[in-house]
This record gives C-alpha cells, structure tokens and sequence, in this order.
C-alpha cells in the first residue's frame, strides 16, 4: 500500500491539537449533498429501520424521560445480557465514534508507545482520532491488490508483522466499510495471536458485526483474549444512529480503565436516549431481520444490473451494502459527481476510505423493494452512460 492522500480520504499522521486537528474531510462532500434530499439514495450503510416509537411507547413519552432517578438505567447489564458477558465486561458511551477513544485507551498498556497501527481502508474518524490522543497513526491494509478485486479481501500480514514491535495499538474495523468484507477467519486469529505475543492492544469496530449474527462470521474480538476490545453501537444494523448509544466489551481490567475514561471525558450518558433504547431494546431482532429480508430481495436484483453491464462481482456475505469497481477504470468521484448527481442518484466514492479506491463505488441496497427498484433503475442507467 503507498500513503498518497485525497482530498476525500482520512487524514492520517502524527498527534494533532489546535489548527492541526484533522477535518473528516467526506462530511464535507457527503452531509450537504445528503440534507439536500436525494431521488435516489444508495449512499446508505446503516439500516434504516422504521421504529414506530409511539407504539413502543405506548402513546406518549414516559414523563420520567429525562429523569435519572426511578427505575435503573443499567446499560450495560442489558448489552452483557444479550452478548452473553458479565455486566463488568461492558461500558456503554456515545456511539461506537466515542467508545472507540474508551477502548483505544484501555488497550494501550501503561507507558507504551504513542503509535497506533490502524486499518485502511476506513471509515475516517475511525483511522482519525487516535491523533487527538496524542497518538502518530501508521496505516496497514485490509484490501484489494489489484482495484478490481471483488473480496475476500485479505490482511497485509507482512506489513503488519512489520509494526508490531512499534506500535501500543491496533484498530480494525470488521465487517470493514466500505467492502463489507468481515476479516477472514485465519486472518482474525493471526492477528489476535501476533498482537498478544507482540503486547499489542487490539480495538475492533465491529458496527456492522450484528449483521452476521447467527452465521460463522459471527466471531466479535472481544472472545479472541484479554487483549481485544469491541465496540459496537445500535447505529448501522438497528437504524438507531441518532440516539448516539453504543458500547465497548473486553476483559474486566481493560473494562474498568475504559469506565474510568468514561467518567472523565463524558462523566454520563443521555438519560433520554437510554429511555429510549430500553424501549427498543427487547425489539432488536426485528431490524436484524428485516434487513436480511431487504437483502433476499434486493441484493439479486443489483447483481442482475452489474452482469448486463459486464461487471463481474462478489458481495459480501452479509449485510446491506458492499463496494464495486466501475468500468473501465473510471474515477467514481467523477462520475457520481457529474454522471450520477444529474439522475437523482447519490452513491460513496470510496476514495472517502482510502485513496488506492478510486475506482471504487459503495452501493447500499437495504432499502424497500419498491424504493431500491427505481434507484436501480437510475444506476442502470447511470453504469450505461459511463460506457
Ligand atoms: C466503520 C464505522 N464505524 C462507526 C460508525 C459510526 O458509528 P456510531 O454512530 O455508533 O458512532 C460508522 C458510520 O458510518 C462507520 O462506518
């Protein structure tokens, strides 16, 4: 991998504080073309599940909303519950973007070095904030080798070895954004093996894991050693990405530094947000299985449009959406930009997640039927005026 940069892709290096502080540079370019309202949207990676909050609340909001007194709010005991762990193996924060600071800080032992190893590609703020922690980010590679492979992509093992001697940390993101690839079996247990012998943490994204849930790539790191931290949130497989709730797991010593990094950099959570996620929570099965209903039937029909047009490619085995090399090597911020945008469609440019993708597009294909029908039909059009 070669670290040229694009104006679209995470901004990697060296500890950063005032006007050094890395911009995330694709909120730039997605967020006003999002908010100004799309035709067709095929830009999403997270479900959009639609929670009927009334019903769940039986009407009207509970008048103790934002109340912390009365019944508890134990957050962590309903995610140690449903994953299985003791309730001192879990705390909860803001998102998987907060959690992931609780964890990286958890996981770099006592006076290690400030260099952390992060994945690329990746969703920015993810390879990103290790800097605002005083930290020099290296990057290593979970990818294609060649711009139009279709996955599984694989661990550059070799350049990883490489940096473990070197670094306190690493953060990888699995299944991966924007690939949609969970990290290959033998891949997740080299790594959890030459970080343990390398006295490495581990802090593994796993935001889009529950999709696998019940499937052999079902395999979060937290169950990989004293070493492995996850994090995950309700934002991308739950639809409940605004109520900002998510959660880390790991060993009980690790938990407790991360609680105590807790106290100190957000003291507590939303009280109403988790009133709210107590009402969804005994719920969570069904955008899990909806979504995988919106794949059954979506997902063929994409890879029907991709043969008309010749493009041979491998989705990823779970979850709602994945990245596809465009024809004729052609640069996808380009041609969403002036080919896409002026049918009403909007899709990523994977550039966002590193600059080797340019060729790259993410589609997402978890919305219903008859809206990703017409949005195909907009894609279809758009894959043949590239051609
Ligand atoms: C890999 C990855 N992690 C985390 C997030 C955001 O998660 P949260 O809303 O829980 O902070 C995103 C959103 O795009 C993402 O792609």
């Amino acid at each position: 991998m070669d670290d040229r940069e694009h104006p679209l892709s995470p901004n990697l290096g060296g500890p950063a504080s005032g006007a050094a502080v890395p911009p995330v540079d694709y909120f730039d370019w997605y967020f006003p073309r999002l908010y100004a309202g799309v035709e067709h949207d095929l830009s999403q990676s997270g479900f959009q599940h639609p929670w009927d909050w009334s019903a769940l609340a039986g009407g009207s909001l509970p008048d103790d909303i934002c109340s912390q007194f009365g019944e508890p709010l134990d957050a962590n005991v309903w995610v140690a519950d449903r994953e299985g762990v003791a309730p001192e193996r879990v705390v909860v924060g803001h998102g998987v973007t907060q959690c992931l600071t609780l964890a990286l800080l958890a996981a770099m032992e006592e006076g290690s070095s400030r260099r952390v190893a992060v994945e690329m590609p990746s969703y920015a703020p993810a390879s990103q904030f290790p800097r605002l922690l005083g930290c020099e980010v290296v990057p290593f590679w979970r990818g294609p080798a060649h711009s139009g492979d279709t996955g599984p992509w694989l661990l550059d093992r070799e350049g990883l070895a490489e940096m473990l001697g070197d670094v306190s940390a690493v953060v990888t993101t699995t299944p991966q954004n924007p690939t949609g690839w969970t990290m290959r079996a033998d891949d997740q247990q080299w790594l959890a093996d030459a970080c343990a012998e390398a006295g490495v943490g581990i802090v593994a994204d796993e935001v889009y894991l529950d999709s696998t849930r019940g499937t052999p790539d079902h395999r979060p790191f937290f169950t990989y050693g004293e070493h492995c931290l996850s994090v995950n949130s309700l934002t991308k497989c739950y639809g409940l990405g605004t109520l900002r709730f998510g959660w880390v797991i790991g060993s009980e010593a690790r938990i407790s530094a991360a609680t105590r990094a807790m106290h100190n950099l957000q003291s507590m959570l939303s009280i109403p947000t988790l009133r709210l996620i107590k009402l969804a929570w005994p719920h969570l099965a069904e955008p899990l299985a909806l979504s995988r209903r919106r794949r059954e039937q979506n997902l063929p029909l994409l890879l029907e449009v991709l043969a008309e047009h010749g493009i041979d490619w491998t989705p990823p085995p779970s979850g709602i959406f994945g990245c596809i090399a465009l024809p004729g090597d052609c640069d996808a911020q380009q041609a969403i930009e002036q080919v896409a945008e002026p049918l009403g469609l909007l899709a990523i440019p994977c550039t966002m997640f590193a600059p080797q993708l340019a060729n790259q597009i993410r589609i997402g294909w978890g919305a219903s039927p008859e809206e990703f029908q017409q949005s195909l039909a907009a894609f279809d059009e758009f894959l043949g005026r590239l051609t």
